[in-house]
């Protein structure tokens, strides 16, 4: 499947979508998508598509949904019938289902990690292109999807198989390592494009609050990640990870929370795949510097 999938869009549930809107507008940088077919949702854009992250109403407060848009001649028909042929049967989308994903066909089937998965084909461009005052670098998207999406699951084997023979991603590398005492740390990365991962899994001890760990926007310029940074510590939120690099793809990145408790990382400069990828190996550590939890200066 290479180069046939990219990351569409993510869809969150939380009782009032406009708690978000401060985070994603003014924090992240993304710009208003157009207006959802389906009543009381708020979309978000990264770039020229009609939307990639849509935020409606409901008690979930998780993702409830992932879309991955099915490029060329062919590649959606053809993931369709692999996840029929894999185990994982599909149910086609109705048309105003096509219409509020602003997509021309749909399939879908549900993850192992409990998350509604679509596939999609032609998913809508934006009325206007993407520009925000915010990001004047823009973001990484062509060919590539808007970001990747992190997913924490106590199905992880399952999980690892519909990724890999449902939808056909491959996996780049993997993360192992100790982070406590008797505690294993677990994380399995995938590709399905030049992008290093579009999707990760990590191995959840017990069952979370939420599956959605993080979502990662990926900016043009490096400048506008530390911009970005700045717009999260102004704002007070709190920073998990504050800016690294990691081990394995070699973003230069932070993770900021949202109201919402998932975590958004904002980063440039990951490493691409390449066409013959020999690089799946297990990293130990998650980054070479950096991505520590930041702390005040004492009163
Ligand atoms: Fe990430």
């Amino acid at each position: 499947m290479w180069h046939q999938l990219q990351l569409a869009y993510v869809g969150i549930e939380v009782p009032d979508p406009g708690s978000l809107t401060p985070f994603f507008a003014e924090v992240v940088g993304l710009v208003a998508g157009d207006p959802p077919a389906l009543g009381g949702s708020l979309t978000w854009r990264n770039d020229d598509k009609a939307h990639r992250v849509v935020v409606r109403p409901g008690p979930a407060n998780d993702a409830v949904y992932v879309g991955f848009e099915a490029a060329g001649g062919g590649a959606f028909e053809a993931l369709a019938g692999r996840l029929e042929a894999s185990g994982y049967p599909v149910e086609e989308g109705s048309p105003p289902l096509c219409a509020d994903r602003r997509v021309s066909r749909l399939v879908s089937t549900t993850a192992p990690w409990g998350v509604r998965t679509e596939v999609v084909e032609d998913l809508l461009s934006a009325a206007e292109p993407y520009s925000s005052p915010l990001v004047p670098g823009g973001f990484l998207t062509s060919g590539v999807g808007f970001g990747h999406a992190v997913f924490a699951t106590t199905a992880f084997e399952e999980s690892h198989h519909f990724a890999t023979e449902g939808l056909g991603l491959e996996q780049s590398d993997w993360l192992e390592m100790e982070i406590a005492e008797g505690i294993e740390l677990e994380v399995r990365f995938y590709h399905c494009n030049e992008r290093h991962h579009t999707l990760a899994l990590a191995k959840a001890p017990f069952d979370l609050p939420q599956t959605l760990h993080h979502i990662m926007f990926e900016t043009n310029s490096r400048d506008d990640v530390g911009a970005a940074f700045d717009r999260a510590w102004n704002a007070g939120l709190p920073i998990p990870n504050g800016l690294g690099r990691h081990d394995n793809d070699g973003m230069f990145s932070f993770y900021v929370a949202s109201p919402a408790g998932f975590l958004v990382e904002v980063g440039h400069g990951a490493k691409l795949v390449t066409e013959h990828w020999d690089e799946n190996r297990r990293y130990d550590r998650i980054s070479a510097w950096g991505h520590q939890p930041l702390r005040p200066a004492a009163a």
